[in-house]
Protein backbone atom coordinates (compact mmCIF):
# COMPACT_ATOMS: atom_id res chain seq x y z
CA UNK A 1 0.00 0.00 0.00
CA UNK A 2 1.62 3.53 -0.81
CA UNK A 3 1.80 5.65 1.89
CA UNK A 4 -0.27 9.06 1.87
CA UNK A 5 0.81 11.96 4.08
CA UNK A 6 3.23 11.46 6.53
CA UNK A 7 2.19 12.67 10.46
CA UNK A 8 6.06 11.67 11.07
CA UNK A 9 7.63 14.75 11.17
CA UNK A 10 7.59 18.26 10.15
CA UNK A 11 10.77 17.49 8.05
CA UNK A 12 8.78 14.93 6.07
CA UNK A 13 7.55 17.17 4.31
CA UNK A 14 8.74 19.57 1.27
CA UNK A 15 9.85 23.35 0.28
CA UNK A 16 7.12 25.85 0.17
CA UNK A 17 6.30 27.28 -3.09
CA UNK A 18 7.52 31.20 -1.43
CA UNK A 19 11.29 29.24 -0.27
CA UNK A 20 11.19 27.21 -4.05
CA UNK A 21 11.05 30.76 -5.66
CA UNK A 22 13.48 32.66 -3.66
CA UNK A 23 16.12 29.91 -4.11
CA UNK A 24 15.71 30.03 -7.43
CA UNK A 25 15.99 33.75 -7.86
CA UNK A 26 19.34 33.67 -5.67
CA UNK A 27 20.11 30.70 -7.89
CA UNK A 28 21.18 33.52 -10.51
CA UNK A 29 25.05 34.60 -11.48
CA UNK A 30 27.75 34.51 -8.71
CA UNK A 31 28.01 35.58 -5.11
CA UNK A 32 30.64 35.59 -2.38
CA UNK A 33 31.10 32.08 -1.04
CA UNK A 34 30.68 31.44 2.65
CA UNK A 35 28.94 34.41 3.25
CA UNK A 36 32.03 36.42 3.24
CA UNK A 37 31.73 40.24 2.29
CA UNK A 38 28.40 39.65 3.67
CA UNK A 39 27.43 38.59 0.67
CA UNK A 40 23.63 40.71 -0.64
CA UNK A 41 21.65 38.04 0.82
CA UNK A 42 23.70 37.23 3.89
CA UNK A 43 23.67 41.18 4.40
CA UNK A 44 19.69 40.75 3.84
CA UNK A 45 18.87 38.28 5.95
CA UNK A 46 20.96 38.89 8.67
CA UNK A 47 18.97 42.62 8.51
CA UNK A 48 15.82 40.62 8.84
CA UNK A 49 16.95 38.96 12.13
CA UNK A 50 17.21 42.48 13.53
CA UNK A 51 14.46 43.94 12.39
CA UNK A 52 12.51 40.74 14.54
CA UNK A 53 15.25 40.86 17.84
CA UNK A 54 16.51 44.01 17.67
CA UNK A 55 19.62 45.92 17.33
CA UNK A 56 22.36 43.52 19.97
CA UNK A 57 21.88 40.43 18.41
CA UNK A 58 24.39 38.33 16.21
CA UNK A 59 23.09 35.44 13.85
CA UNK A 60 25.04 32.88 12.00
CA UNK A 61 23.92 30.32 9.64
CA UNK A 62 24.15 26.49 9.36
CA UNK A 63 22.95 23.65 7.99
CA UNK A 64 20.68 21.41 10.59
CA UNK A 65 19.40 21.84 14.35
CA UNK A 66 21.69 19.53 15.47
CA UNK A 67 24.33 21.93 14.96
CA UNK A 68 22.48 25.03 15.67
CA UNK A 69 22.32 23.54 19.49
CA UNK A 70 25.60 22.41 19.78
CA UNK A 71 27.34 25.51 18.16
CA UNK A 72 25.31 27.54 20.08
CA UNK A 73 25.74 25.96 23.63
CA UNK A 74 29.12 25.21 23.07
CA UNK A 75 30.88 28.78 22.76
CA UNK A 76 28.99 29.50 26.14
CA UNK A 77 31.23 26.65 28.35
CA UNK A 78 33.36 24.62 28.85
CA UNK A 79 34.14 21.19 29.22
CA UNK A 80 34.02 21.13 32.99
CA UNK A 81 30.50 22.84 32.77
CA UNK A 82 27.30 21.03 32.49
CA UNK A 83 24.00 21.46 30.52
CA UNK A 84 20.82 21.08 31.99
CA UNK A 85 18.04 20.27 29.86
CA UNK A 86 15.08 17.75 30.15
CA UNK A 87 15.31 14.20 29.74
CA UNK A 88 13.14 14.26 26.52
CA UNK A 89 15.28 17.26 25.09
CA UNK A 90 16.45 16.83 21.56
CA UNK A 91 20.08 17.94 22.49
CA UNK A 92 19.96 14.61 25.16
CA UNK A 93 18.34 12.28 23.76
CA UNK A 94 18.55 12.95 19.72
CA UNK A 95 21.39 14.04 19.19
CA UNK A 96 23.87 10.90 19.41
CA UNK A 97 25.76 12.19 21.75
CA UNK A 98 26.74 15.20 20.03
CA UNK A 99 27.06 17.51 22.98
CA UNK A 100 29.27 14.82 24.74
CA UNK A 101 31.32 14.67 22.15
CA UNK A 102 31.70 18.20 20.47
CA UNK A 103 31.56 20.07 23.98
CA UNK A 104 32.85 17.33 26.07
CA UNK A 105 30.64 18.17 28.65
CA UNK A 106 28.03 16.63 31.12
CA UNK A 107 23.95 16.77 30.37
CA UNK A 108 22.16 16.91 33.58
CA UNK A 109 18.73 15.35 32.51
CA UNK A 110 15.38 16.36 34.41
CA UNK A 111 12.23 14.39 34.59
CA UNK A 112 9.34 16.02 32.81
CA UNK A 113 6.45 14.62 31.33
CA UNK A 114 5.05 17.75 29.76
CA UNK A 115 8.76 18.61 27.75
CA UNK A 116 8.92 21.46 30.17
CA UNK A 117 11.48 22.07 33.02
CA UNK A 118 10.76 24.02 35.78
CA UNK A 119 13.29 26.01 38.15
CA UNK A 120 12.23 24.19 41.29
CA UNK A 121 13.55 21.53 39.70
CA UNK A 122 17.08 23.03 38.82
CA UNK A 123 17.57 24.26 42.17
CA UNK A 124 18.92 21.34 44.13
CA UNK A 125 21.56 21.70 41.03
CA UNK A 126 22.73 24.42 42.48
CA UNK A 127 24.58 22.88 44.82
CA UNK A 128 27.16 21.55 43.03
CA UNK A 129 28.34 25.45 42.30
CA UNK A 130 31.60 25.90 43.47
CA UNK A 131 32.08 22.52 44.49
CA UNK A 132 35.31 21.62 42.34
CA UNK A 133 34.61 17.35 42.13
CA UNK A 134 31.20 18.44 40.13
CA UNK A 135 30.74 19.43 36.53
CA UNK A 136 29.57 23.36 37.16
CA UNK A 137 25.82 23.61 36.06
CA UNK A 138 26.20 26.44 33.23
CA UNK A 139 23.46 26.65 30.56
CA UNK A 140 19.65 25.85 31.20
CA UNK A 141 18.58 24.53 27.59
CA UNK A 142 14.85 24.55 26.90
CA UNK A 143 12.95 23.40 23.69
CA UNK A 144 10.13 25.82 22.38
CA UNK A 145 7.91 24.28 21.28
CA UNK A 146 8.84 21.10 23.70
CA UNK A 147 9.85 17.18 22.22
CA UNK A 148 6.30 16.80 23.58
CA UNK A 149 4.77 19.61 21.46
CA UNK A 150 3.70 21.99 24.48
CA UNK A 151 4.43 25.90 24.63
CA UNK A 152 6.29 27.09 27.69
CA UNK A 153 4.49 30.74 28.23
CA UNK A 154 6.64 34.12 28.20
CA UNK A 155 6.32 34.60 31.65
CA UNK A 156 8.10 31.11 32.47
CA UNK A 157 11.08 32.10 30.01
CA UNK A 158 11.12 35.10 32.13
CA UNK A 159 11.48 33.16 34.81
CA UNK A 160 13.69 30.72 33.84
CA UNK A 161 16.41 33.53 32.31
CA UNK A 162 15.93 35.53 35.37
CA UNK A 163 16.72 32.31 37.17
CA UNK A 164 19.66 31.26 35.01
CA UNK A 165 21.12 34.43 35.63
CA UNK A 166 20.77 34.91 39.11
CA UNK A 167 22.77 31.88 39.17
CA UNK A 168 25.46 33.06 36.59
CA UNK A 169 24.45 30.68 33.65
CA UNK A 170 22.80 30.94 30.54
CA UNK A 171 19.46 29.81 29.11
CA UNK A 172 19.27 28.64 25.66
CA UNK A 173 16.56 27.67 23.50
CA UNK A 174 15.81 25.12 20.78
CA UNK A 175 13.64 26.61 18.72
CA UNK A 176 13.57 24.19 15.79
CA UNK A 177 9.72 24.74 16.28
CA UNK A 178 9.98 28.72 17.06
CA UNK A 179 7.77 29.96 14.72
CA UNK A 180 5.06 27.76 15.90
CA UNK A 181 5.51 28.06 19.38
CA UNK A 182 5.07 32.33 18.35
CA UNK A 183 2.14 31.65 16.43
CA UNK A 184 0.52 29.35 19.49
CA UNK A 185 1.72 32.15 22.27
CA UNK A 186 0.33 35.19 19.65
CA UNK A 187 4.13 36.98 20.02
CA UNK A 188 6.31 37.86 18.21
CA UNK A 189 10.19 36.90 18.31
CA UNK A 190 11.26 39.79 20.61
CA UNK A 191 8.84 39.64 23.17
CA UNK A 192 9.33 35.74 23.65
CA UNK A 193 12.96 35.64 23.17
CA UNK A 194 14.97 38.83 23.37
CA UNK A 195 12.42 40.47 25.85
CA UNK A 196 12.58 37.40 28.37
CA UNK A 197 16.50 37.31 28.30
CA UNK A 198 17.02 34.09 26.75
CA UNK A 199 20.91 34.15 25.82
CA UNK A 200 21.16 32.36 22.64
CA UNK A 201 18.44 30.72 20.11
CA UNK A 202 18.49 27.41 17.57
CA UNK A 203 16.32 29.37 15.21
CA UNK A 204 14.44 26.66 12.90
CA UNK A 205 13.69 27.01 9.27
CA UNK A 206 13.24 23.08 7.90
CA UNK A 207 10.60 22.24 9.98
CA UNK A 208 8.80 25.06 8.84
CA UNK A 209 8.89 25.53 4.82
CA UNK A 210 12.81 25.47 4.39
CA UNK A 211 14.62 23.14 2.62
CA UNK A 212 17.58 23.07 4.55
CA UNK A 213 18.87 25.91 7.19
CA UNK A 214 18.64 26.89 10.60
CA UNK A 215 20.15 29.74 12.49
CA UNK A 216 22.37 30.30 15.33
CA UNK A 217 21.35 34.03 17.45
CA UNK A 218 23.25 35.30 20.01
CA UNK A 219 20.65 37.80 21.96
CA UNK A 220 23.52 40.20 23.18
CA UNK A 221 26.18 40.63 20.69
CA UNK A 222 29.25 40.10 23.22
CA UNK A 223 28.63 36.23 23.46
CA UNK A 224 29.01 35.71 19.62
CA UNK A 225 32.90 37.08 19.92
CA UNK A 226 34.92 34.35 17.46
CA UNK A 227 31.57 32.35 16.60
CA UNK A 228 32.38 32.61 12.94
CA UNK A 229 35.74 30.81 14.00
CA UNK A 230 33.77 28.07 15.85
CA UNK A 231 31.22 27.41 13.11
CA UNK A 232 34.13 27.11 10.82
CA UNK A 233 35.80 24.46 12.92
CA UNK A 234 32.94 22.93 13.21
CA UNK A 235 32.26 21.81 9.70
CA UNK A 236 28.99 24.25 9.56
CA UNK A 237 30.16 27.21 7.35
CA UNK A 238 27.94 26.64 4.45
CA UNK A 239 29.94 27.70 1.37
CA UNK A 240 26.82 28.51 -0.83
CA UNK A 241 25.58 30.70 1.43
CA UNK A 242 23.66 32.10 -0.10
CA UNK A 243 21.10 29.57 -0.27
CA UNK A 244 20.50 29.64 3.32
CA UNK A 245 20.21 33.41 3.34
CA UNK A 246 18.07 33.68 0.65
CA UNK A 247 15.86 31.11 1.99
CA UNK A 248 15.97 32.98 5.73
CA UNK A 249 15.32 36.73 3.85
CA UNK A 250 11.93 35.09 2.35
CA UNK A 251 11.06 33.32 5.60
CA UNK A 252 10.98 36.69 7.12
CA UNK A 253 9.24 38.97 4.90
CA UNK A 254 5.64 39.21 4.69
CA UNK A 255 5.28 36.92 7.38
CA UNK A 256 5.79 34.08 5.73
CA UNK A 257 6.78 31.98 9.02
CA UNK A 258 3.63 32.69 10.72
CA UNK A 259 1.79 31.97 7.92
CA UNK A 260 3.15 27.98 7.21
CA UNK A 261 3.29 27.98 11.37
CA UNK A 262 -0.24 29.02 11.78
CA UNK A 263 -1.53 26.69 9.08
CA UNK A 264 0.45 23.96 10.75
CA UNK A 265 -0.67 24.67 14.91
CA UNK A 266 -4.56 25.24 13.04
CA UNK A 267 -4.27 21.55 11.65
CA UNK A 268 -2.76 19.86 15.10
CA UNK A 269 -6.62 21.38 16.04
CA UNK A 270 -8.07 19.92 13.77
CA UNK A 271 -6.64 16.77 13.96
CA UNK A 272 -6.82 16.80 18.19
CA UNK A 273 -10.73 17.67 17.82
CA UNK A 274 -11.02 14.74 15.29
CA UNK A 275 -8.75 12.13 17.69
CA UNK A 276 -11.23 12.99 20.47
CA UNK A 277 -14.23 12.40 18.61
CA UNK A 278 -12.91 8.32 18.82
CA UNK A 279 -13.68 6.92 21.86
CA UNK A 280 -10.93 4.44 22.43
CA UNK A 281 -8.08 7.09 21.75
CA UNK A 282 -6.98 9.06 24.37
CA UNK A 283 -4.89 12.88 23.28
CA UNK A 284 -2.14 12.86 26.32
CA UNK A 285 -0.43 16.03 25.78
CA UNK A 286 -1.80 19.80 25.59
CA UNK A 287 -1.80 20.66 21.72
CA UNK A 288 0.03 23.97 22.36
CA UNK A 289 1.75 23.95 18.42
CA UNK A 290 1.65 21.58 15.97
CA UNK A 291 2.20 17.90 17.43
CA UNK A 292 -0.66 16.03 18.65
CA UNK A 293 -0.05 13.33 21.34
CA UNK A 294 -2.09 10.13 21.62
CA UNK A 295 -2.71 6.84 23.37
CA UNK A 296 -3.27 4.27 20.84
CA UNK A 297 -4.36 0.84 20.79
CA UNK A 298 -1.00 -1.41 19.86
CA UNK A 299 -2.78 -3.46 17.54
CA UNK A 300 -3.77 -1.15 15.02
CA UNK A 301 -0.17 0.98 14.92
CA UNK A 302 1.68 -0.70 12.03
CA UNK A 303 -1.78 -0.65 9.88
CA UNK A 304 -2.32 2.31 10.41
CA UNK A 305 0.82 3.62 9.76
CA UNK A 306 1.26 1.56 6.22
CA UNK A 307 -0.86 4.66 4.87
CA UNK A 308 0.61 7.39 7.05
CA UNK A 309 3.50 7.33 8.92
CA UNK A 310 3.78 8.34 12.26
CA UNK A 311 6.43 7.60 15.55
CA UNK A 312 5.56 5.84 18.35
CA UNK A 313 6.75 8.46 21.00
CA UNK A 314 6.79 6.65 24.52
CA UNK A 315 7.08 2.46 23.62
CA UNK A 316 6.26 1.84 27.25
CA UNK A 317 2.37 0.68 27.80
CA UNK A 318 0.86 3.54 29.13
CA UNK A 319 -2.63 5.62 29.46
CA UNK A 320 -6.06 3.67 29.68
CA UNK A 321 -5.72 -0.52 28.60
CA UNK A 322 -1.78 0.10 28.58
CA UNK A 323 -1.97 1.87 24.89
CA UNK A 324 1.47 3.37 23.52
CA UNK A 325 1.59 6.92 23.29
CA UNK A 326 1.98 8.21 19.25
CA UNK A 327 3.21 11.63 17.62
CA UNK A 328 1.45 13.51 14.80
CA UNK A 329 2.84 16.18 13.08
CA UNK A 330 1.34 18.65 11.31
CA UNK A 331 3.25 20.56 9.25
CA UNK A 332 3.35 23.68 6.52
CA UNK A 333 1.47 21.46 3.72
CA UNK A 334 -1.32 19.11 6.27
CA UNK A 335 -4.44 19.55 4.76
CA UNK A 336 -7.70 18.60 6.29
CA UNK A 337 -8.15 15.52 3.55
CA UNK A 338 -4.92 14.36 5.54
CA UNK A 339 -6.05 14.34 8.88
CA UNK A 340 -9.70 13.29 7.55
CA UNK A 341 -8.05 10.36 5.74
CA UNK A 342 -5.63 9.31 8.98
CA UNK A 343 -8.82 9.27 11.63
CA UNK A 344 -10.53 7.10 8.72
CA UNK A 345 -7.89 4.63 8.56
CA UNK A 346 -7.51 4.61 12.55
CA UNK A 347 -10.95 4.08 12.71
CA UNK A 348 -10.85 1.02 10.02
CA UNK A 349 -8.34 -0.53 11.80
CA UNK A 350 -10.13 -0.71 15.16
CA UNK A 351 -13.16 -2.09 13.39
CA UNK A 352 -11.11 -5.08 12.37
CA UNK A 353 -9.56 -5.63 15.96
C1 LIG B 1 13.32 19.87 19.01
C2 LIG B 1 14.32 19.66 17.90
N1 LIG B 1 15.48 20.29 17.96
C3 LIG B 1 16.40 20.20 16.99
C4 LIG B 1 16.16 19.42 15.89
C5 LIG B 1 17.20 19.47 14.82
O1 LIG B 1 17.46 18.43 14.10
P1 LIG B 1 18.32 18.29 12.78
O2 LIG B 1 19.74 18.22 13.20
O3 LIG B 1 17.80 17.03 12.24
O4 LIG B 1 18.09 19.46 11.87
C6 LIG B 1 14.98 18.69 15.78
C7 LIG B 1 14.70 17.78 14.66
O5 LIG B 1 14.04 16.79 14.75
C8 LIG B 1 14.02 18.82 16.83
O6 LIG B 1 12.84 18.18 16.79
Amino acid sequence: MKMKKSFASDNWSGTCPEIMTALADANKGHAEAYGELDDVFTARAKQKFIENFGEDIDVFFVYNGTAANVLGVSHLINSYHAIVAARSAHLNEDECGAPEKFIGCKLLELESTDGKIQVRQIKPLLKSIGFQHHAQPKVISISQVTEMGTVYSIDEIKELADFAHSNSMFLHVDGARIANAAVSLNADFKSMITDTGVDVLSFGGTKNGLMFGEAVVFLNKGLAVDFEYRRKQGMQLHSKMRFIAAQFERYLTDDLWRENASRANLLAKHLEEEMNKIPQLEVSQDVNANGVFVYLPEAIIEKVREKYFFHVWNESPQGKDGMKEVRLMCSWDTTKDDVAGLGNEIKEALGNC
